[in-house]
């Protein structure tokens, strides 16, 4: 019998388990996602996601002022919500000097030189049907990869001359890291890093975002160039290359059907890892819980473990100012 191993006595009470828990989460992991809008005074709900506004410039100034010293979360994620142009062109507001990004970064970089601004580098928020890439044609919906990186490492370019601290090229084009490391670097950006969405696949679970960020595309799908979910490999490969192009931070997303894929690639290379709690993913909780399906809290403080626990250094949630306000509360967590 004294060699019987009883895993009990490490869980009697909440102290000891906390003395023992082997996964923590601190705010300084987190990333929070802004969409921002053109426009003054305005601070528009979203309705697919509990919690989530669109924020003009000045209202988010307001905002981030809250999240950084009240919340103490210090790193932010912009979208660009934007009218779309009408026709194969895109929105000017992508990499103009007066765009609601650049703005927003130079604004904010103004009162709080500390934070950490990431910028998302993208064509859909900015295209008319909504699509990430520019088509060779809309018949045969052959992407435009060298026309897209082109423009991508334009926005890129925007975004650090106004200030920003790192670019997230989510496009999923071929060589965008590669091309956007150079334009950044021929025009002295060495400092501004790159964070690629090396390893995002065509989800179900960006509904919600694309009502927040009005980037529902008009015909097609993704998947020609966003990632097929049956692969692991594939996503590793992904990884591996856009660590040559010159990413200083890999995003694996979404998160929760691919915790795999994190745990995968932190145990592969040794390079940050950041993981996206997607639209859809914080959505379905929500409506769970209002519902009374299930405890928020509990549920979200589960999920989000269970990301950092796979093996990402990096959570980008829309829960990041509950979670401030759940761990601080240290009785409850
Ligand atoms: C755009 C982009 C998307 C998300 C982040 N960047 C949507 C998409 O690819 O369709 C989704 C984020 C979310 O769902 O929270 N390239």
């Amino acid at each position: 019998m004294d060699s019987f191993k009883r895993f009990h006595r490490l869980r009697k009470n909440k102290n000891l388990r906390e003395l023992v828990s082997e996964t923590r989460l601190s705010i300084s992991d987190f990333v929070l996602p802004y969409f921002i809008c053109e426009g003054e005074n305005k601070k528009i709900p979203i309705d697919s996601m509990p919690g989530i506004f669109r924020f003009s410039v000045d209202k988010l100034k307001e905002e981030i002022k809250n999240t950084f010293y009240d919340y103490g979360i210090k790193a932010y994620l912009f979208f660009g919500a934007v009218e779309k142009s009408d026709s194969n062109n895109i929105n000017q507001n992508a990499f103009s000097e007066n765009g609601v990004v650049q703005r927003a970064i130079r604004e904010i970089k103004k009162i709080i030189p500390d934070s950490v601004l990431i910028a998302d580098v993208c064509l859909c928020n900015y295209k008319y049907d909504g699509h990430c890439c520019f088509f060779k044609n809309n018949e045969s919906l052959e992407i435009d990869n060298d026309r897209t990186i082109d423009v991508l490492s334009k926005i890129a370019l925007s975004y650090a001359k106004a200030g920003v601290d790192i670019v997230a090229p989510s496009a999923m084009m071929d060589g965008q890291v590669k091309k956007i490391r150079e334009v950044l670097n021929k025009n002295n950006f060495q400092n501004v890093a790159i964070m690629s969405y090396s390893a995002k696949y065509a989800s179900n679970f960006y509904g919600p975002f694309r009502e927040a960020a009005n980037s529902g595309f008009k015909f097609g799908d993704r998947k020609s160039y966003q990632m097929d979910y049956r692969n692991s490999n594939e996503a590793l490969r992904e990884v591996e290359s856009d660590i040559k192009e010159g990413a200083d931070i890999v995003m694996i997303k979404p998160a929760l059907s691919y915790l795999d894929i994190i745990y995968r690639v932190k145990q592969e290379f040794n390079i940050p890892v950041a993981a996206y709690n997607v639209s859809g993913e914080y959505s379905m909780i929500k409506a769970a819980s209002s519902k009374g399906y299930l405890d928020e809290k509990e549920a979200v403080l589960e999920i989000l473990t269970g990301i950092k626990r796979a093996g990402a250094d990096i959570i980008i949630s829309y829960w990041a100012k509950d979670l401030s306000k759940w761990l601080e509360d240290k009785n409850n967590v």
